[in-house]
């Protein structure tokens, strides 16, 4: 039987992280399994820093935003001395198993973890929602609901200055943020890694959309174009004011949702009843509403989030 588990958050934090924790030490305590804060990601299971976890000092936490347990990048952890050195340092505090959350880099030092024998579970947490083999990820839908909420306010300031906006918004190199937000919001356009920019449809969309309503929103996937130029190009072409910004770091914070709260509760409580069963090396998906179980690696390559909403929001522009 498993007596004592660790679990991390690392990569980008992810609104819905806390209550992945609170959950998994609550199920862990109906068990009678303790639970280990591993502090600052892989860094800190480098660095040997921890803390307890327990029902109580995690009562409150579901309604933070970001993660108490913070977060870090660790790029030597692709390193096998210093992920064997992290394997050391779990032996040497009796933690048998590991629950991670995080997105895909996370998911990679799951791998590696688990290439050096130590039983790990990996739940997908990133603002991205980039985790293929899940429809959706922890965070994404109180980002979302951010971006939106940010994109009405812009709208009331560009209609009233007659004013193009050009918003880039999060997702590293997957373009759900941009896309959703732009079906959400009913912005004139988006730009993403499956609809290339093309400056004289733009020049069309823009004026379109001011003779309608004296504002255009077009938001943009980061990666893609820098949307700084991309304004003054606009600009020159249409006659139209027209500014770039970037939401930034204004995405990744604020207080999760209830459907973060929900999907990070539910994964959490899977996450310990699989180690308990002794089954790991696996990561949790939602699939049809289920939390459903895959290997890690086929989280990373098997698609299940093609609902067909890149075409329906194409088919309004
Ligand atoms: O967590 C995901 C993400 O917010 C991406 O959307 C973005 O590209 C990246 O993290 C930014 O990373 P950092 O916090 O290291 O600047």
């Amino acid at each position: 039987m498993v007596k004592r588990i660790g679990v991390l958050t690392s990569g980008g934090d992810a609104p819905g992280m806390n209550s992945a924790i609170r959950s998994i030490v609550e199920m862990a305590s109906k068990l009678n399994i303790e639970t280990i804060g591993i502090v600052n990601g892989y860094r800190g299971l480098y660095d040997n820093q921890y803390r307890s976890l327990t029902v109580e000092n995690t009562a409150e936490i579901t309604s933070l935003g970001g993660t108490i347990l913070k977060s870090s990048r660790f790029e030597q952890f692709k390193q096998d001395d210093v992920v064997k050195q992290c394997v050391v340092n779990l032996r040497n505090n009796d933690i048998e198993a590991l629950i991670v959350i995080g997105g895909d880099g996370t998911y990679r030092g799951a791998l590696s973890l688990n290439r050096f024998k130590i039983p790990t579970i990996a739940l997908p947490a990133t603002i991205d929602n980039d985790i293929v083999g899940t429809e959706l990820t922890i965070g994404f839908n109180t980002a979302l609901s951010t971006i939106i909420e940010n994109i009405e306010k812009l709208k009331d300031t560009a209609r009233s200055h007659r004013r193009c906006l050009i918003v880039e918004v999060m997702g590293r190199h997957c373009p759900d943020l941009a896309l959703y937000s732009g079906l959400a919001g009913n912005c004139d356009y988006v730009i993403s890694n499956l609809q290339q920019v093309n400056v004289e449809k733009l020049s069309t969309i823009i004026n379109k959309a001011m003779a309608i309503k004296d504002e255009t929103i077009i938001v943009v996937s980061e990666n893609i174009v820098d949307v700084y130029d991309l304004a003054s190009q606009l600009e020159v072409i249409t006659n139209i004011e027209t500014r770039g910004i970037k939401l930034s770091y204004i995405q990744r914070g604020g207080n999760p949702s209830a459907v973060d709260r929900i999907l990070a509760s539910r994964f959490g409580i899977k996450s310990v009843e699989l180690l308990s069963q002794h089954q790991y090396g696996l990561a949790l998906n939602l699939i049809d509403g289920k939390i459903k179980v895959t290997s890690i690696e086929d989280a990373l390559n098997i698609n299940v989030k093609d609902c067909g909403i890149y075409e329906d929001f194409y088919k309004l522009r």
